[in-house]
């Protein structure tokens, strides 16, 4: 192997990828749902922005119900979106602008439309097919109580009676029925998933509820106290991070090597202490710092999490992987627009307008991209966070999508938020988007934050993205030293490549060490940063 593969196999050491949340990133039919068509119109503005790679979010034939998480076919694309041969002309497009595209598997569960679990409910109970997922005889004298007390991660039992009586198991909506991955078919199958796509160029996975996928075999209760969604630290929980999860793992990775320049990323919400089993070296390539995303907006929430990555660096030569927003979440801009006490976390989070203060909560998100991209390791970003964009928190509830909605009895928004279709344009039918009206409607202040209204304007957060991308591209490598500078414990300062990277959380100005100054996140006199700045300066060897 030449050192250039060798090097090569190793991009995702140091990438940015960026997010694509394909069916609100650009709508090319004018349907009022983005596409690869759209997709494949903005390569150019992806590579000129200076990432990586893309991943995109779940693109396969799908009824839709968690916006593709419920996945009907995974070897066919989703006629909304377009086809095989599109998204294989996507694939061959990206590769010539130098750009990296990873696909979105969903292994825990399929689609209740999955041929699979068609089979399974036209059969009888006992019937073999449904050995490909959980059904089991309910509780009670005559069966009807649930077989066991889980919990639906979207809300409700995550248990569901069909007409013969028996029940199924599905951890999310109604329409997402858990897969048995103790049955020898599904791990065949999604073997030969992971061929059919590494076969079209596809260059990696990010795969969903990556803790997921096995469960305690006797399916029992949750004792009281065990949180349904919490993160135990010993494996112990009956379906999250359960240890016979790896063996999986290493199957899948064994084919990722089986061809070159693989990669494959965990959504893992698990603890710290069992994260590294998921980036031993016959696992994942990477695993998302969902710390790092759901920290609030402190040098001492912040300080730590970069420490610990710095030790696994060290430690087992796994490189951090960090992430501020993505389709799950609300987006930093409306988080960090919070005081650091109130600022949400998690997916099921719903933020009240009255309390947010945008102007400052911007400034934040600026800060800590410049903070996040300056870090050793690779970067995961969010379509929109280089506009600025913030949470669009008043959706109307005739247009909410995310199944959260309905499934808390109206109770939490859910994700449609963090989902409005992007402003490309400052004018015009959707902001650029497409044709029709949009999915879901954009406010009308998206026009200041579109594409066009930020290009070539000094200052603006398109452009900050764009300097500070072509700047980590020219000066850090994966290989770049780090070493933390003590500044205080209202800032978080370290030098990496020849730069020294200074973010300011506290409320006095910051004294800036001499150098020349490559980019502030917001104003600067030259010499101090003031709250919530980030400043990169090239300090003299
Ligand atoms: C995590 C995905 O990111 C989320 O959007 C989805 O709803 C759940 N997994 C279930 O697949």
């Amino acid at each position: 192997m030449t050192e250039a593969i060798e090097h090569d196999d190793l991009w995702w050491r140091q990438a940015v990828t960026y997010q694509v949340y394909i069916r609100s990133f650009a709508d090319g039919d004018g349907d009022g749902t983005g596409d690869l068509a759209g997709l494949r119109s903005r390569l150019g503005y992806l590579r000129d922005l200076g990432v990586d790679a893309l991943w995109i979010n779940p693109w396969y034939e799908s009824p839709l119900n968690d916006g593709g998480y419920d996945v009907a076919n995974y070897r066919a694309i989703d006629r909304r979106y377009g086809d095989l041969a599109g998204a294989e002309a996507l694939i061959s497009d990206a590769h010539d602008l130098g750009l990296k595209v990873l696909a979105d598997l969903v292994p825990n569960h399929t689609s209740s439309e999955h041929a699979w679990f068609r089979e399974a409910i036209s059969a009888a109970p006992g019937d073999a097919s449904r050995d490909r997922y959980y059904f089991r005889s309910g509780r009670g004298p005559d069966g009807t109580e649930p077989p066991n007390n889980w919990q639906s991660v979207f809300g409700g039992p995550a248990w569901t009676r069909i007409d013969d009586g028996d029940w199924y198991l599905h951890l999310f909506d109604v329409s997402q029925p858990d897969l048995n991955w103790d049955h020898p078919e599904v791990r065949a199958d999604f073997l030969d998933i992971f061929r059919f796509w590494f076969d079209r160029g596809i260059d990696g996975f990010r795969v969903d509820v990556a803790h997921g996928l096995s469960k305690d075999p006797s399916l029992p209760d949750l004792a009281a106290g065990v949180p349904a969604f919490g993160i135990e630290q010993d494996g112990s929980h009956p379906y999250w991070d359960r240890d016979e999860v790896h063996e999986i793992i290493r199957e899948w990775r064994s084919v990722a090597d089986s061809y070159a320049g693989k990669v494959m990323v965990a959504e893992a919400w698990v603890s710290p202490e069992r994260l590294p089993m998921y980036l031993k070296s016959d696992q994942y390539h990477q695993s998302f710092d969902f710390d790092f995303l759901t920290a609030p907006w402190t040098a001492a929430a912040r300080r730590p999490l970069i420490e610990r990555a710095i030790q696994l660096i060290d430690s087992n030569a796994a490189m951090p992987t960090w992430v501020l927003s993505n389709h799950d979440v609300i987006r930093h801009a409306t988080r960090f627009a919070l005081a650091p006490e109130n600022q949400p976390t998690g997916i099921n989070a719903s933020v009240v307008d009255d309390d947010l203060d945008q102007h400052v909560g911007l400034n934040r998100a600026r800060a800590a991209a410049m903070l996040m991209l300056a870090l050793p390791g690779s970067v995961y970003l969010y379509q929109g966070e280089e506009l600025g964009l913030r949470e669009v928190t008043d959706l109307p509830p005739e247009v909410l999508d995310d199944p959260i909605w309905e499934r808390t009895g109206h109770k939490i928004k859910g994700r449609d938020g963090c989902r409005v279709p992007i402003p490309w344009t400052r004018s015009g039918p959707a902001f650029g988007f497409g044709e029709a009206a949009p999915w879901l409607p954009q406010p009308s202040d998206f026009a200041d934050f579109s594409v066009e209204a930020q290009t070539g304007v000094a200052g603006s957060t398109l452009e900050l993205y764009r300097s500070a991308l072509a700047l980590r591209r020219a000066h850090l490598s994966a290989g770049s030293t780090f070493a933390w500078i003590d500044m205080g414990d209202d800032v978080i300062a370290f030098e990496r490549g020849g730069i020294t990277n200074v973010t300011n959380f506290g409320d006095e100005p910051v004294e800036l060490p001499n150098g020349t100054i490559l980019l502030t996140s917001g104003p600067s006199d030259g010499h101090t940063v003031g709250t919530d700045v980030t400043a990169w300066i090239q300090t003299p060897s």
